[in-house]
């Protein structure tokens, strides 16, 4: 790929991406790393979820060297929720590796010192209230970091959710993974004030991602294709939630957007974890992905491969 600095590197958006790779979480940080002239990724910040912390912290790192992107620090996120313990990762969608058991050659290098929630905070004071935070997992890392540093909120521009539906979840009927697994984390991420832009499974599932993405782009890179065609098989050619969350940085109109007050039930009812989404403009807090342009997608995904050249 080429590097960086052979491109234009002023205006750039500072970004975030808190994340649990993943199978799915493989695409959004290959989306992230795509485009340098567009994305200055200052941190990926894991947490458990999709598997330990420990696992998805090192597949990060290891995503990051096939990518040809160590530039980009890796921090380590929590070890539990910030109520609750992990639960057990379940392999069927994830594998035993967290990368739908596809083999990435491991990376040399270790996580940066600082833990994700000082990292969150740090990268955000750096950015001086420009930086969009993409959030791809259980949002505990950032809910630390709210409670942590009570002036976050004023920092941080956007904050852009893979999380959450407005009809049916894929935990319970209710909940979808990420917000289900730490309800508390995405209440507090949800009252913090940032604007939300929420792009949940009911746009999601209409998007997914076959192995003829491939069509058509013959100059990418053996190694990179092999792994994402591996993770696509793992995943019966279902749709990579977290890389159509991040599309929306690149293409915003891939969305039909409902400007909205979304909160989070937390509280051990059948209903815990579920987005509730009102349109009470009197309190708007997010903008909710209502409908999606499936076509529009795919280009950026086809964009994103293109990218990988050998
Ligand atoms: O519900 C889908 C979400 O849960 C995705 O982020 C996937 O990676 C899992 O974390
Ligand atoms: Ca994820």
């Amino acid at each position: 790929m080429k590097a960086s600095s052979d491109r234009n590197m002023t205006n750039r958006i500072p970004i975030l991406v808190d994340t649990d790779p993943g199978v799915d979480d493989f695409f959004c940080i290959a989306l992230a790393c795509a485009f340098p002239e567009l994305f200055d990724v200052k941190a990926i910040c894991t947490i458990g979820g999709n598997n330990t912390t420990d696992v998805t912290t090192a597949n990060a790192l290891n995503i990051l060297k096939l990518l040809e992107r160590e530039d980009i620090p890796v921090a380590r996120g929590a070890d539990s929720y910030l109520t609750e313990e992990f639960s057990e990762p379940v392999e069927k969608f994830h594998g035993r590796n967290g990368l739908g058991n596809v083999e990435i050659p491991a990376a040399d290098r270790t996580a940066d010192p600082l833990p994700a929630y000082e990292k969150i905070y740090q990268v955000a004071k750096e950015c001086n209230g420009e930086l969009i935070v993409v959030t791809v997992g259980p949002e505990t890392n950032l809910a630390l970091a709210f409670e942590k540093h009570p002036d976050l909120s004023s920092l941080i521009k956007k904050i852009v959710v893979m999380g959450g539906t407005t009809d049916k979840g894929n935990v319970t009927e209710y909940a979808e993974a990420n917000i289900w697994h730490d309800a508390p984390a995405a209440k507090i991420v949800f009252e913090s004030g940032v604007p939300i832009d929420m792009i949940g499974l009911n746009v999601t599932r209409q998007a997914p991602l076959r192995q003829e993405i491939f069509d058509g782009i013959v100059e990418v890179r053996e190694d990179v294709k092999e792994v994402m065609s591996g993770l696509i098989n793992f995943r019966n050619e279902e749709a990579m939630h977290d890389s159509i969350a991040f599309a929306s940085l690149l293409n915003d109109k891939i969305f039909t957007w409902l400007d909205a007050y979304t909160y989070v039930i937390a509280d051990h009812s059948e209903h815990h974890g579920q987005t509730v989404i009102e349109e009470d403009k009197e309190r708007l807090n997010s903008r909710v992905a209502i409908g999606i342009d499936t076509e529009a997608y795919y280009r950026v995904m086809k964009d994103m491969i293109r990218r990988y050249t050998k």
